[in-house]
């Protein structure tokens, strides 16, 4: 393993390359990542850095919005397999129908979906500034595709803003139920249980703290609390066990992964910086309109 990190440590000098990973990756990736983080860190990031190349450890959606708000730079995804059920969930031609039931409604979209999707909707959000984009249209009815449960659970949050949601969901959020935070709450009194907003609305709901992954890895950092319960997929835990060894973690349940996120690996980002393979391309056309979607969401939330 250390050759294959000194390898491409070097590459990454030699062709002005940078490595982003979600925090979900296996938690070997973060030895060659330049930043590790949440759905909107990483796309600030891509979007600020002067590298001339772009290799992403996530899922397609989020190589495709780097590419979408960072055009010049070459974006690379390690493993062309990496994508997310959730963003699959909903096309083009559902997103376009879903607003025409709905009409003269603005219409968020969440970052997990595709370019296509995003270049049909007003403005983009991610699991951390979801309320403050939704509260920033100043209206009191709004569509949010494609997560019904992150819509529903900003809609908690904000007075007098019904949010329309469409019926997507993360599968490996959308399985926790209530009996497991009541199980937890009984099994870890003393723990205080972070749960990400893409679980269901009612179990958010009996959360000390719903946030996204880099939130909840950041309530972990400022808690003087020594016991948590994890809500999210077990990357975060992993991260958090490394990072915290004086503090315990326990993961809500160990069917919290997500197999798209654990695809990549160091080979096959060795392989991509390498050779240059596995490029994400987009039609400009398509580029333009979903940019403009992403912009917006990247002025409100700095
Ligand atoms: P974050 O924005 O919290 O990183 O979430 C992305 C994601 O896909 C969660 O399942
Ligand atoms: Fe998509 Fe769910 Fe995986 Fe996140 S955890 S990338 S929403 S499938």
């Amino acid at each position: 393993m250390f050759n294959l990190i000194e390898r491409i440590n070097k590459l990454k000098k030699e062709k002005n390359a940078i490595i982003l990973a979600h925090s979900y990756q296996n938690i070997e990736i973060d030895k060659v990542a330049d930043f590790v983080g949440d759905s909107l860190y990483l796309s600030q990031k891509a979007k600020e850095t002067n590298a001339d190349i772009i290799v992403f450890a996530g899922v397609y959606f989020m190589a495709q919005t780097a590419k979408i708000i960072s055009p010049e730079k070459k974006v690379l995804l390690p493993n062309l397999h990496a994508g997310c059920l959730m963003a699959d969930m909903i096309n083009l031609n559902q997103a376009i129908e879903f607003k025409k039931n709905h009409p003269n409604i603005p219409m968020v979209c969440y970052i997990n979906s595709t370019a296509e999707v995003k270049s049909v909707c007003d403005i983009c959000c991610t699991s951390s500034n979801a309320v403050e984009i939704v509260k920033s249209l100043n209206s009191n009815k709004v569509l949010f595709i494609p997560d019904k449960n992150l819509g529903k659970y900003v809609e908690t949050q904000l007075d007098d803003v019904e949010v329309i949601t469409y019926n997507g969901c993360c599968p490996v959020h959308d399985n926790v139920t209530e009996q497991n935070i009541i199980d937890a709450r009984k099994k870890y009194p003393k723990a205080k249980i972070l749960i990400h907003p893409e679980c269901l609305t009612e179990v958010t709901l009996l959360g000390d703290y719903v946030g996204s992954t880099s939130g909840i890895i950041d309530y972990v950092k400022n808690s003087p609390e020594k016991q948590f319960v994890i809500v999210t997929e077990k990357g975060v835990a992993d991260r958090l066990r490394r990072d915290y060894p004086e503090k315990e973690f326990f993961l809500i349940s160990e069917n919290m992964l997500c197999e798209s996120m654990k695809l990549t690996t160091l080979e096959e980002i060795l392989n991509s910086l390498e050779n240059e393979v596995n490029e994400v391309m987009l039609d400009e056309e398509v580029r333009k309109l979903s940019s403009s979607c992403i912009e917006r969401m990247l002025k409100v939330s700095k």
